[in-house]
C-alpha cells in the first residue's frame, strides 16, 4: 500500500516530495497505462484544491488526444489536435497554465467546476505522447512553480517507461 504524506505548504519542497513519491511509486514498472494510473492517483489526492487530474494520450491514427487513465469526473473522450488547453499545449509542446478557463479561446469544458487548468507536454525521444491535465475549481490555481515541479514529475514518469 502507498501511503499518502501531507504535503509542505511550499511548492518546491512538496514537488520534490512528490518526486520521490511518483519515483517509488513507478519503480520497476514500465507499462505506460499502469503508471499513467498511478501519476494520475497520486497527484489527485495529494495536490489540494483539484477536481480533475489525468492524462491525454496521442492516438498513433488520427493524431487526437484520447482520453487516458485519469481521476475525476467522466471527461470528454477525444481532442482533435491543437484544441483546447490539452491540444494547444501538445501542438506548442510547452506547458500551459490558464489562470482562468472561462477566458482562454477555445477551451473544452469537460466538468462546470473546473476554473483554471495547467496542460504539461509528454515527449519521449523527441516524440509527443500526450499531455498530462490539472482542473482545479480555484482560479489562478497554477503557477510557474506548478509548471517546473510537473514537468520534473513528467520527466520521472516518461523515465519509467524504460527504452
Ligand atoms: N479543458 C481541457 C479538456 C480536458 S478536461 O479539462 C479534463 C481542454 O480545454 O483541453
Amino acid at each position: 500500500m502507498h501511503s499518502l504524506n501531507e504535503l509542505p505548504a511550499d511548492k518546491d519542497a512538496a514537488y520534490a516530495e512528490l518526486a520521490q513519491s511518483l519515483r517509488a511509486l513507478l519503480d520497476g514498472e514500465h507499462d505506460l497505462v499502469a503508471n499513467a494510473a498511478n501519476t494520475a492517483a497520486l497527484l489527485f489526492w495529494s495536490l489540494r484544491d483539484l477536481n480533475w487530474a489525468g492524462f491525454y494520450l496521442v492516438e498513433a491514427e488520427r493524431g487526437d488526444l484520447l482520453l487516458g487513465p485519469f481521476q475525476g469526473k467522466p471527461a470528454c473522450v477525444r481532442i482533435p489536435a491543437g484544441r483546447g488547453v490539452c491540444g494547444t499545449a501538445a501542438a506548442r509542446r510547452e506547458t500551459v497554465v490558464v489562470p482562468d478557463v472561462h477566458a482562454f479561446p477555445g477551451h473544452i469544458a469537460c466538468d462546470s467546476a473546473s476554473n483554471s487548468e495547467i496542460v504539461v507536454p509528454i515527449v519521449r525521444d523527441g516524440r509527443l505522447l500526450g499531455v498530462l491535465d490539472l482542473d482545479s475549481p480555484v482560479h489562478s490555481r497554477f503557477d510557474a512553480a506548478d509548471a517546473r515541479g510537473l514537468e520534473a514529475l513528467v520527466r520521472i514518469f516518461v523515465e519509467s517507461l524504460g527504452s
